[in-house]
């Protein structure tokens, strides 16, 4: 057995690992191009590290002699039960990381009570993701120039049995991401984006030094030019319920809700996309106080703890949503990774609930919250593993 595996092999199913255990496994396991792809953010990924920073600002102010005796973690997503207020943001290819894929990752979702929110990059088709989810599926929808791929998507999500979809905005184009573009980033013979055509996978495979498939694909397919204007378009395609991720300005919040759109997600896109982009957790409290009542507003981002959990929900969040923890897990264990990584945030949360006298959703709000200005952004290298 080789060191790598040894190092990915060491984590004891009876030691509950914490995310940064789970991180340091999947790096050892994966190859270098596809976790820097994974890890890595635009430009000198100041939002990326400043979406996690953003989480240690806050501190707890715990309420004592509360009742705690059971705390319920339980909440509905535009009208859905699921069994707590996590859910696992859309991330492409999941066969980069293990061989099962997004159906592994599902049904781990699935026997957690958790939201999945599966990519348009996904490496098994939609169709097959449906068939493994037993919890809450939205589809992640990019607009494509060829407005034909968009709308196919749309119709077999909803023949799958998609509850919403989720339209990424902040993609116009895919940032400059220099570790991808450092190691010539491309899809392994064994990746392909399975929801798309022939036409639409072409270029995807062959990389070389200096550039990224990706972002090349991203280039040559996405609609630079969709606006508002589209998106009533989008919303006179479907019946589904529509919901914009990547919204960071209150602005932008109250127009979506105008045209109908029933959620958003505050998202830098995981510091992938603008960077120097207003930390999520910072832009979360504009974008809830601009669409009350209107929409159901989630965020994402640098999210690794139960009390990060606690912290987003304080500012006013239904719910968030994962994403690199998720492939860490699946890396190193499949589903049974990926469920583990749900089960500790679970439990982290519903600890932290307790530990601050907030046994209800409901009762976790902006109080609970210190933000100390003797607390800047700070980095540890801690955080810099968690990233
Ligand atoms: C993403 N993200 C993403 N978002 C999206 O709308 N469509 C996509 O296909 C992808 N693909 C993708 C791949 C990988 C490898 C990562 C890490 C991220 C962004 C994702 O949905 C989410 O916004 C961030 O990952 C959240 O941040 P954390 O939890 O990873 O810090
Ligand atoms: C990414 C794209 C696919 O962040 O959204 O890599």
């Amino acid at each position: 057995m080789t060191a790598r595996a040894d190092r990915a092999d060491c984590l004891e199913p009876e030691v509950p690992p914490s995310p940064r255990d789970y991180a340091a496994a999947a790096q050892a396991k994966l190859d270098r191009s596809v976790w820097d792809y994974i890890a890595g953010g635009s430009g000198d990924e100041v939002t990326l590290r400043e979406d996690r920073a953003a989480y240690d600002r806050y501190r707890l102010r715990p309420r004592a002699l509360v009742d705690v005796s059971h705390c319920e973690l339980s909440t509905t997503l535009l009208g859905r039960p699921v069994s707590f207020p996590v859910g696992i943001a859309p991330m492409a290819f999941h066969r980069l990381v293990h061989a099962d894929g997004e159906t592994a990752t599902v049904r781990a979702a699935g026997a957690a009570g958790a939201l999945t929110i599966t990519s348009t990059f996904a490496s098994k088709t939609l169709e097959e993701t449906a068939r493994a989810a037993t919890g809450p599926l939205w589809l992640q929808v990019y607009v494509f120039r060829e407005r034909k791929v968009t709308e196919s998507l749309v119709r077999r999500a909803e023949a799958a049995g998609y509850r919403a979809l989720v339209i990424t905005v902040d993609t116009p184009r895919m940032a400059r991401r220099e570790r991808d573009l450092r190691n010539g980033f491309s899809l392994p013979s064994y990746v392909r984006p399975a929801n798309l055509d022939e036409g639409q996978r072409a270029g995807l495979h062959h990389g070389r030094s200096g550039s990224s498939t990706l972002a090349e694909h991203a280039e040559r397919h996405h609609d630079a030019a969709f606006t508002w204007e589209d998106l009533a378009w989008l919303r006179s395609l479907t019946s589904l319920p529509l919901v914009l991720k990547g919204v960071l300005t209150a602005q932008d919040a109250r127009r979506a809700a105008e045209l109908g759109v029933e959620g958003l997600i505050v998202s830098t896109h995981g510091g992938r996309q603008l960077d120097g982009a207003i930390p999520a957790l910072d832009a979360l409290p504009e974008v809830v106080e601009a669409v009350p009542d209107q929409c159901e507003v989630l965020v994402d981002g640098g999210i690794r703890r139960g009390t990060d959990v606690l912290k987003a929900l304080a500012l006013g969040a239904r719910a968030v949503l994962v994403g690199r923890p998720v492939l860490w897990g699946l890396a190193v264990d499949g589903a049974d990774g990926v469920e583990r990584v749900l089960a500790t945030l679970r439990a982290e949360l519903e600890e932290a609930m307790a530990l601050t006298g907030r046994p209800g959703l409901d009762t976790i709000t902006r109080e609970l919250l210190h933000r100390s200005a003797d607390f800047p952004y700070h980095l540890t290298s801690n955080d810099k593993e968690m990233a």
